[in-house]
């Protein structure tokens, strides 16, 4: 009985070790995403801008699956999947939004596309805030 218990907790602190990996190689592609648009901004490459955009949106979907969000939070809550989604939801908007600005770069709103910009990161946060007790 000992011996089960002790490899229960062995293998889901394994499964937890396995996640949270997986979970930092996406959140490094949702970096360079955002790392892209933000040269877009600054180099004004409008590409670059369509392009981060591209990146986040690939990349979003992981962020509704996240159930586990409240096991790297350091307080139980019970709300952190849907947390989860919501921010992913307004990650998406913002998203699309800038994909649909760089549609056309000859009249790119460059004051929406850094509103939206700053809205991902705000959002980008507000999780980060959460889980690491910011
Ligand atoms: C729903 C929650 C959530 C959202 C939203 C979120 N992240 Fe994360 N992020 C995490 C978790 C969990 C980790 C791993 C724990 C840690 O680093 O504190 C993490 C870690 C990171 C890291 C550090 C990776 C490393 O090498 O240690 C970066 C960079 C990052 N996120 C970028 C982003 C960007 C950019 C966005 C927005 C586009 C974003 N994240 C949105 C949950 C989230």
């Amino acid at each position: 009985m000992k011996k089960l218990i002790v490899s229960m907790l062995f293998f889901s602190v394994l499964s937890w070790a396995g996640e949270n990996a997986q979970r930092v190689k996406e959140m490094k592609i949702f970096s360079a995403a955002v790392e892209l648009i933000q040269k877009g901004i600054l180099y004004n490459c409008k590409d670059c801008i369509d392009d981060g955009a591209d990146r986040v949106l690939k990349n979003i979907k992981l962020l509704e699956e996240i159930k586990d969000v409240k096991e790297f939070l350091p307080k139980e809550q019970k709300y952190a999947y849907k947390f989860a989604q919501k921010t992913a939801k307004l990650i998406e908007m913002y998203a699309k939004d800038l994909k649909d600005q760089a549609v056309d770069p000859k009249n790119i709103n460059m004051q929406d596309v850094i509103n939206d910009y700053s809205q991902i990161i705000v959002q980008c946060t507000s999780c980060h805030m959460r889980v690491r007790g910011w």
